[in-house]
Parts: C-alpha cells; sequence; structure tokens
C-alpha cells in the first residue's frame, strides 16, 4: 500500500486496517467516511503521536487545518487537552463528513472540537494553548512560529511549499538544500527566542516534507 496516496479511504478500504489497535481504529472510521486522501491519515497520525510523546494536555489549536484530522487525533491520544479548535479560511466541506465519523467512534470529540473558517491570525492564543499545524505552505508557517512565540505558547509544525522568495534562508544554501536551510533558520529564530526545540521527522514514504519541529517556551 502506498502510504502518500492521494487517493481517497473509502469504506471498501477498511479490511486494510484489520488489527485492533488505536491507528487500525482511526484508519477504519476515516474509512467509513470516504472523504480522506490515504496520505492525510498517515501525516496526521504519524505527526500526532510524536507530538504527543513531547506534548500533552492544553487546548489543541490546529491553524491551516485542512480537514482537522491533526486535532481529532490529539484529542485521541491525550483526553487531559480539554478542547480542539481548528481553524481554516476554507474548511473543506467533507471536512463534516469525517469529524461525523470521528464523533460516531469517539463521542467526547462532539462537544470538544470546533471548526472556525477563520484567518488564523484572527485567533487569540493562550499561553496554555498547544499550537498546532501541517503543511501550512511557504511562509504561512513563519506566521504560525510568530504567532505561538508571540502569546509563548507550545508550537508544533511540519513545514511544506518552501517558498525562497518569502522564507529565510539565512544565506546557508551554499551548504545545504534551500528548504532544509529554512527549516534550519526556523529552529534556531524558535530557540532564539527562548525556546527548548525538538526535532523530528515522520517517514519520509508519506511524504518528502516531512520535517517535524517543536517547541516550548524554556524554563
Ligand atoms: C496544504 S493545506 C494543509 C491542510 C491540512 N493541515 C493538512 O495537513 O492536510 C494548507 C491550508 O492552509 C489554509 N490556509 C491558508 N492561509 C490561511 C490562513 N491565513 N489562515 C488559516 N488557514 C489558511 C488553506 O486553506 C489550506 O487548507
Amino acid at each position: 500500500m502506498k502510504l502518500s496516496s492521494k487517493n481517497r479511504l473509502m469504506p471498501m478500504h477498511q479490511d486494510l486496517f484489520p488489527e485492533d489497535t488505536l491507528f487500525c481504529r482511526i484508519a477504519r472510521t476515516v474509512c467509513r467516511a470516504g472523504v480522506l486522501p490515504r496520505k492525510e491519515l498517515y501525516e496526521a497520525w504519524e505527526m500526532a503521536r510524536r507530538i504527543r510523546r513531547r506534548f500533552r494536555g492544553g487546548r489543541v489549536v490546529d491553524l491551516a487545518c485542512g480537514h482537522g484530522l491533526l486535532a481529532q487525533i490529539l484529542l485521541i491520544l491525550d483526553q487531559t487537552s480539554p478542547s480542539g479548535l481548528a481553524v481554516d479560511t476554507r474548511i473543506p466541506k467533507s471536512a463534516e463528513a469525517l469529524f461525523a465519523a470521528m464523533a460516531e467512534t469517539w463521542p467526547f470529540l462532539k462537544d470538544r472540537v470546533c471548526f472556525e473558517t477563520r484567518d488564523m491570525e484572527e485567533i487569540t492564543l493562550l499561553p496554555e494553548d498547544l499550537v498546532v499545524s501541517a503543511h501550512a505552505c511557504g511562509c504561512l508557517t513563519d506566521r504560525i512560529l510568530t504567532r505561538a512565540v508571540a502569546a509563548r505558547t507550545r508550537v508544533a509544525v511540519l513545514p511544506c511549499c518552501h517558498d525562497l522568495e518569502t522564507c529565510d534562508t539565512g544565506g546557508l544554501t551554499p551548504w545545504m538544500p534551500p528548504d532544509l536551510a529554512v527549516d534550519a533558520v526556523r529552529a534556531l529564530k524558535l530557540r532564539a527566542a527562548g525556546y527548548d526545540i525538538y526535532t523530528a521527522a515522520i517517514p519520509s514514504v508519506i511524504t518528502p516534507k516531512n520535517r517535524l519541529l517543536m517547541g516550548e517556551p524554556g524554563a
């Protein structure tokens, strides 16, 4: 099975996930919704489990959320988080069907997850929040990091679409590929802002844009 496939997971694909594991339960639920590209399931799962190894609790704020699955999985993995807010300027219509299926399997999600169609700049962030974002394109990732630092929240981003016109390579391109330079500069800027940073990668067979940058305000 190609994990990076953009084909939608459909009800007939439930058989691909037969085990009695949390991942397979989530995957079968996603299949029943019949709307989500396969790649997005794996991205959200792999990102969420790495984030939860570092960060527990807090309101989850999923910026540029798309279908909002990341916020939902983060709440399932750690129910001490009181709520999840999923924000996007254009929430896909299919997010509703996905959320309905997820909330049927995990009814607590119904009361705890909220979607808002908004620009992420309009969201008030609080220091106890956990701000996450998967594949916020180009400098949107930088704007999310800036907002998180301003509010001193914990943050986790999986950058994509490195736009060399708007993203800072730090003059490092003779030494390393430009997209790596952009992410290295992001990590060091976060550290310079007084954050403890943690870097990880999700499997590259899911996406080549697989660098996970996490940070929390230092003590
Ligand atoms: C590549 S998609 C990623 C979606 C989702 N996080 C995922 O991993 O599948 C980028 C998303 O950013 C959203 N977006 C772009 N600018 C935004 C902004 N200023 N505020 C909130 N969302 C924004 C787009 O509508 C789009 O859904």
